[in-house]
């Protein structure tokens, strides 16, 4: 069986760090068919459109995505393409590998961030000169599928420790809403949780990341808990995520196009190959995937390593030591 695989490079070490993964996903013995699409910074430069329709349509055709970075773009590209995946969960593992420097070495967090409304419900208005407002949109609906998403997904990968993150006593009826949903899921399932208010959860992750393991979160909450964890286990360059909707997915390197060190060829691909690893996962192929992620794991601990990690090895130079393990 083929598979279908847009992938999206984007901008910045998005052109540097994609061609890897699909390096890494070309050596193993699945078949995929893999076919390219422009979006971000450059293309808008030049057509005006930060999202070709064209760009759209692959990713809404193809089995999977894999999505660099783009730049100040961003929002623009990988939000539209978060609906065209029909993705309502974002899957973000922090996990501290052996051998790094990691602040925190005992962390294993998947986050499970809501992924459509929130604070990035894109409802924002400017009322009068000097005040603008912002509409937080939280719905029973969307929920209770990232809450259903995170307690299943916790009992199929073997984490005890689900949390609910949540802020229901200052956003009494949004958060109120988000997290009385989440625990009717737990109660329904007769599961074990904890709630957290999100705030004393970032300082009690950074002191004891090894209490946690799948955290359910609000969009943005999602979004600045698990860079938080990112910087626990070493740094950006070690981050995926997977995008998942019910039919579709897309699966893409926490990190941006990091303009700092673009163009050097020395982004750490560990990121987007691990995103490639989630790939694997969502098609079913899980021996490949865990390959793919014991190769990664290998490297890091022996080298060679990437600057991010203290190292001076290339992006091409980790990228062969993967694909040599592979
Ligand atoms: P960033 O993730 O691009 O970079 C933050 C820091 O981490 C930089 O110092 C960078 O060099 C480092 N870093 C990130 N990934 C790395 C890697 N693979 N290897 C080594 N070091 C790495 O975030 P920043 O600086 O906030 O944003 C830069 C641009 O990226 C902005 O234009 C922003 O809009 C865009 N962005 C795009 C995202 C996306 O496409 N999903 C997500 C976040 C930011
Ligand atoms: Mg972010």
């Amino acid at each position: 069986m083929t598979h279908e695989i847009a992938v999206i490079p984007g901008d910045g070490i998005g052109q540097e760090v994609t061609p890897a993964a699909v390096e890494v996903l070309e050596a193993l013995d699945v078949d995929f068919d893999f076919v390219e699409g422009d979006a971000g910074d450059a293309v808008k430069a030049e057509t005006g459109e930060a999202l070709p329709q064209a760009t759209r349509k692959m990713a809404a055709d193809a089995d999977a995505t894999l999505f660099g970075a783009a730049g100040e773009t961003a929002a623009d590209v990988i939000l539209p393409l978060r609906e065209v995946v029909g993705s309502f969960a974002n899957v973000r593992p922090a996990v501290s590998y052996p051998g790094l420097d990691a602040v925190q070495p005992d962390t294993d967090i998947v986050f499970v961030r809501e992924n459509t409304e929130g604070v990035y419900s894109g409802i924002e208005d400017e009322i009068t000169e000097g005040v603008r407002t912002l509409t937080r949109v939280v719905t029973e609906e969307a929920s209770r599928d990232i809450a259903e998403f995170g307690f299943d997904y916790a009992k199929q990968n073997g984490f005890d420790d689900v949390t609910i993150a949540h802020k229901a006593n200052v956003m009494r009826e949004t958060d109120g809403l988000f997290l009385e949903t989440a625990e009717a899921v737990a109660e329904e399932r007769g599961a074990d949780y904890d709630t957290a208010l999100m705030d004393a959860l970032a300082m009690h992750l950074v002191m004891h990341p090894e209490d946690y393991g799948v955290v359910i979160c609000p969009n943005l909450a999602g979004d600045m808990l698990s860079d938080l964890a990112a910087g626990l286990v070493g740094g950006l360059g070690l981050l995926p995520s997977a995008n998942v909707g019910e039919e579709n997915a897309l699966f893409e390197p926490v990190h941006g196009s990091a303009p700092d060190i673009a163009g050097q060829g020395v982004a750490n691909p560990s990121a987007m190959i691990l995103s490639a690893a989630m790939l694997l996962d969502h098609l079913g192929y899980d021996d490949e995937g865990d390959r793919v992620r014991a190769a990664v794991e290998g490297v890091l601990d022996e080298g060679p390593r990437t600057p991010d990690l203290g190292g001076d090895a290339s992006t091409d130079e980790v990228t062969s030591a993967v694909l040599d393990r592979l």
